[in-house]
């Protein structure tokens, strides 16, 4: 018998190597490299995935856009910017058990009414998927089930039945067998979507692929996956909350950072239409290091509650923790709280945390971090239904953000009183209800809550 390879093979670019080495040699990325098995070239790899080696003008091209299929679940087909593209490969991620295959499911099901669907899925049987159908209570004579985790028998039943729609679930359990690698192997997971990719092309299928998260949250396999896809889709969210968020961070057919919101219940997920006040803890009085701030999550602006907690610190290196905010950005914040407010925390233990597992990564959140920071040292609570947001420079200035009209108006109808924007954001007709306090620097908006 011919002794197996192994090789290394680098989860970022999906690069080899002989041997063992901290850093990737092909895209310098480290600790990347894990061990794998030898594989022969196949070969089918090489083909294009357009089915056309002719030379086309753009103009000649049939642009006549196909109606996408709505999956009727609205917060979905908001995500996925009006609905599935014919053809197009999407890519669903997230923790273990927070409900890909529930609300995939639940998608199918409707769209079983309407055209053709067929759910693959290796990692439970037709009768497991049933009962979960039954708890869910949708009934669908028309949706097609395959337990089946080898590509080629799914390719067979693909390519017999002919779906509109077909979910495969997950891509890390299947495997083809042109490749001796494990299932979820790099070369496994690349080589799967790669054929699954151009098979969706070919046959005009849409292709859901849910795919398993590593414990830093990102897609296991190669980082290639997600340049394969034509949209990859986040579900974020405590598991401990009932609700969820799924989030677009890249769509080939609509705006990234579109935000589905849905409530997991004891029948399935379901679309929360009107989230906006679905981050802010009650509080029964005024507590210190709390911050209402408004984000705008695509086309919709959200209210989240930023909490920070100050506390003295007994080691040498003071911790800075954040959760839902980026942590590089916290101990930058600090930096300028210090240098250009006057506060010091460098004695000072840090914690700040978006409240509901929401995760915000845009720059508006800096001045409400700040505000909840210097409430929490001093013990000071902020003005009750007070919002805030502004991006903090390095010297020290509150720079505008955008779409401020749409968050102030947001937070008015919500019922908040105040507001603390970057002079910018300031609006030109007073919005009722709403006193709006404008600031250029950082020191000026600690000030005022003083
Ligand atoms: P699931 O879709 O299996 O998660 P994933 O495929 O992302 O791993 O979700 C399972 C979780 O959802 C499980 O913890 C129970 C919960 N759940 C409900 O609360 N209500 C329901 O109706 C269903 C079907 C699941
Ligand atoms: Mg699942």
């Amino acid at each position: 018998m011919a002794k197996i390879k192994t090789i290394y093979a680098c989860s970022e670019c999906g690069g080899q190597t002989l041997k063992w080495q901290g850093q990737c040699p092909h895209c310098s990325a480290w600790n990347t490299l894990s061990e794998t098995v030898a594989e022969k070239a196949v070969s089918s790899r090489y083909q294009s995935l357009a089915q056309s080696s002719q030379l086309t003008h753009l103009k000649e091209v049939d642009t006549n856009e196909e109606p996408r299929l709505l999956t009727e679940i609205g917060e979905l087909d908001r995500v996925l910017g009006g609905g599935l593209v014919r053809g197009a490969v999407v890519l669903i991620g997230g923790d273990p058990g927070i409900g890909k295959s529930t609300l995939l499911l639940q998608a199918l099901t409707r769209m079983s009414e309407r055209c053709k669907v067929v759910y693959v899925s290796g990692e439970e049987s037709a009768q497991q998927i049933a009962l979960r159908a039954r708890r869910l209570q949708v009934q669908s004579d028309r949706l097609g089930l395959l337990a089946e985790i080898q590509l080629e028998h799914i390719f067979n039943v693909l390519k017999r039945e002919k779906p509109d729609v077909a979910v495969i679930d997950s891509i890390q359990t299947v495997y083809s067998e042109l490749l001796q690698s494990a299932p979820g192997s790099v070369a496994q997971v690349r080589e799967c979507a790669s054929q699954l990719t151009r098979f969706a092309k070919s046959s005009h299928c849409s292709l859901l692929l849910v795919g398993h998260v590593t414990k830093e949250g990102a897609i296991a396999g190669p980082r290639v996956l997600e340049h394969m896809v034509d949209a990859v889709l986040y579900f974020e969210g405590d598991t401990h909350s009932s609700f969820r968020l799924v989030r677009a961070i890249k769509n080939r057919f609509g705006a990234v950072n579109e935000l589905g919101v849905f409530a997991m219940t004891d029948r399935g997920l379901r679309g929360v239409s009107n989230p906006s006040a679905l981050f802010l803890s009650r509080h029964d009085g005024e507590v210190a290091g709390s911050c209402v701030m408004v984000t705008q999550e695509g086309s919709r602006p959200l209210l989240v509650e930023l909490q920070a907690l100050v506390d003295s610190s007994h080691s040498p290196n003071p911790r800075r923790l954040s959760v839902g905010l980026e942590q590089n950005r916290l101990a930058m914040l600090l930096a300028v709280l210090h240098r250009h407010a006057g506060i010091a925390v460098f004695d000072q233990d840090v914690f700040v945390n978006a409240v509901g597992g929401v995760k915000i990564d845009e720059p508006a959140a800096d001045l409400p971090v700040l505000l909840a920071i210097a409430s929490s040292l001093k013990g000071n609570p902020l003005p009750g239904k007070m919002v805030a947001f502004g991006e903090v420079g390095l010297v020290g200035e509150v720079r505008p953000v955008q779409r401020g009209m749409e968050r102030l108006k947001e937070a008015a109808k919500i019922g908040f009183q105040l507001a603390i924007v970057p002079r910018a954001n300031a609006p030109k007709v007073p919005i009722e209800g709403l006193k709006v306090i404008a600031v250029d620097r950082v020191g000026q908006a600690i000030e005022c809550v003083r």
